[in-house]
């Protein structure tokens, strides 16, 4: 059955609402819903109700908790999650990101703006322009909108000062040709009474201008270009029978009908377009925003994360990416630290490789930076663990932007742009030789592994492992030991015992024990390696079953009481700073490959149960 394209929606302009807390973005939502009639006659009910409870109105309905929705936004009197919103006037339809002000909610900010064309800045009219405002219009114009309005709010609490609302306009207008962004409207409202909202406000006679709704009614936004290039990134394959296999995703940019070329990215291969399969059948076409399933004729390799595009223009395929990014992680961002980064459907490592330079918010400057902190916004080198399918965000939203992933919390620690492609570190290829390490380590007669141990200073990792390699080497095998006091002697002499430098010291001794293992060594490392990132990193890099984790482990006071080298008695007269246990942390490997207890065990049995997890 064929049915014909689905009639497009009505022009909709999803916008982004920005403000510092208590500025009354919600207040101004709630009442431009309300004046429009657009409030559900239950809902107004319900937030009567809820005003008597919560409100800060008095017996009057808080228009804000209309679009609080959630309940303990209401008990904090502030929003904490992107609310959404839609409604319709007869010229548009709107869907509002209503993103939230305090400092610590800069994600959903973030997330707000990525998806939106118009950003509504609202300041109070007694503050100004505060750092909050010019940190989110910064982060607006970074994920792509180019169109701001200035709502100057609580104008009634300064009487309507014609003075005053200048003052602001041209403060901000300084801010937002910074950014590249011309042309702002300023606008004075009052919220709460919803002058100059949806209304007309007599109040300020001096001012002549559109109100709030008929700005956004009005403001012009360029629509998509056309003619561009197809792509759509593969979100699933769906394989429901052998016969069937549609690849399902959105289109990003262009169109796409039955019989087009197509090449499959990052691979290249190319194929036909056979069908685009929707629920209710099939499409001889689809365009931007349309969630379908193609066929392709052959029936060529595809998976999650891949980008079907024009096969006479397919896109760039890189893993060095310069980046803009704002972090949004409590702990800051660090340079070596493996990261996952999630770029349109695809999932992959990342970690930045510098930090180019942090942004001062208030005007632009570039500063110098060896970490960003929690909502500090920068540019940095980005690499990605495999080559990927991706635009610069400037050409296509849905293709540049992306997020970074804690990979121990799983928490979203930064959100970013690609600028563009760092070429030098892509035209580098991986060369296939024809000795593998399995040749090399058969040629040893063994199985080439990494034996990792973690745990504190004085936990008994030195001592294991100079017994479980002469243990080894006695049966014949052939080993090399990295020790942490030993490679911090030449390899890393560069590095002290900060976090960044500790993350670097595990990075490098990974990478070496990979190529030990890929030499066909069975290799012992010794590193107090003490955070979880890392040693998943290090994980990572070897086949499955080729690493093993071994907590070393003993309890801190059992290791200051043994102390060998003396350093806990110095730590803990603060003669040596940031040691492991004393004042830098040590992760505890949640699932280890092997826990050895040092205080109830000797270590020839420790090394007994190593070589028992070898065969
Ligand atoms: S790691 O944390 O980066 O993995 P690594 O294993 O290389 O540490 O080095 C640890 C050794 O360095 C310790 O065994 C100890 O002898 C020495 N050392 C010197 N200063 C420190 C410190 N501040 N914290 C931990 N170990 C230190």
């Amino acid at each position: 059955m064929k049915t014909p394209a689905p009639t497009p929606t009505p022009p909709t302009l999803p916008l982004v609402l920005c403000g510092s807390v208590d500025d009354g973005k919600s207040t101004l939502l709630g009442r431009i819903l309300h004046d429009c009639r657009l409030v559900f006659a239950d809902e107004m009910r319900k937030a009567e109700e809820d005003s008597r409870r919560y409100g800060t109105q008095g017996e009057a309905a808080d228009l804000a908790l209309l679009v609080d929705g959630l309940q303990d936004e209401r008990e904090q009197g502030i929003t904490i999650d992107v609310a959404y919103r839609s409604f319709e006037t007869p010229r548009r339809r709107f869907i509002v990101a209503d993103a939230p002000g305090h400092e610590q909610y800069t994600r959903n900010m973030a997330t707000g703006a990525s998806t939106s064309d118009v950003a509504v800045i609202l300041v109070d009219a007694r503050k100004g322009v505060l750092p909050q405002t010019a940190r989110h219009s910064r982060i607006a114009a970074m994920f792509g909108v180019r169109h701001v309005v200035l709502a100057v709010n609580k104008m009634d609490l300064v009487g309507w000062d014609e003075d005053a609302f200048e003052a602001i306009a041209s403060d901000y207008r300084r801010l937002a040709a910074d950014l590249g962004l011309t042309d702002v409207p300023a606008i004075p409202v009052c919220a709460l009474t919803g002058d100059n909202l949806t209304r007309r406000s007599d109040a300020p006679p001096w001012y002549d201008g559109p109100t709030l709704l008929a700005h956004l009614e009005t403001v012009d936004v360029e629509p998509p270009a056309a003619g561009q290039a197809f792509r759509m990134p593969v979100q699933y394959v769906n394989r429901p029978d052998p016969d069937f296999r549609g690849y399902c995703g959105r289109v990003a940019v262009g169109t796409v009908s039955p019989g087009d070329r197509v090449r499959v990215m990052p691979s290249g291969v190319e194929a036909g377009v056979e069908s685009i399969v929707v629920w209710r059948g099939t499409l001889e076409r689809a365009a931007r925003g349309d969630s379908v399933a193609l066929t392709l004729a052959p029936d060529v390799d595809v998976s999650r994360g891949d980008v079907i595009a024009a096969a006479e223009d397919p896109l760039e395929v890189a893993d060095q990416f310069q980046t803009r990014i704002v972090w949004l992680g409590d702990e800051p961002l660090t340079v070596g630290r493996p990261y996952l980064v999630k770029l349109h459907a695809c999932e992959v490592g990342a970690t930045v490789t510098r930090i180019r330079h942090r942004v001062d918010v208030s005007d632009g400057r570039e500063l110098a930076a060896s970490q960003l902190e929690l909502n500090d916004l920068g540019v940095v080198n980005l690499s990605t663990s495999r080559p990927v399918p991706f635009a610069p965000f400037d050409q296509c939203r849905e293709l540049g932007g992306f997020i970074l992933i804690d990979r121990v919390t799983n928490a979203t620690v930064g959100a970013g742009t690609i600028t563009f492609a760092l070429m030098r570190a892509a035209n580098l290829k991986w060369q296939d030789f024809d000795i593998t390490g399995v040749v090399r380590a058969d040629l040893k007669g063994q199985r080439a592994r990494c034996l990792w141990l973690t745990g504190l200073s004085a936990s008994g990792k030195s001592t294991i492992a100079n017994l479980l390699e002469r243990r080894l080497v006695a049966e014949g095998r052939h080993t090399y030991l990295l020790d942490g006091d030993n490679v911090r002697h030449g390899l890393n002499r560069d590095l002290g015992f900060t976090e960044p430098d500790r993350v670097e010291n595990i990075r490098r001794v990974a990478e070496v024990a990979r190529l030990m293992v890929d030499a066909g060594l069975i290799v012992i490392v010794s590193f107090i390696s003490p955070f979880r990132a890392e040693r998943d990193f290090a994980r990572g890099l070897f086949e499955p079953g080729d690493f093993h984790e071994i907590f070393v482990d003993a309890s801190i006071e059992a290791c200051a009481e043994r102390d060998p080298k003396g350093l806990y008695a110095r730590a803990l007269r603060g003669e040596i700073r940031n040691f492991t246990g004393v004042d830098s942390p040590y992760e505890r490997p949640e699932r280890p490959d092997l826990h050895l207890d040092t205080e109830k065990l000797s270590p020839e049995e420790c090394v007994e149960l190593v070589m028992r997890e070898l065969t």
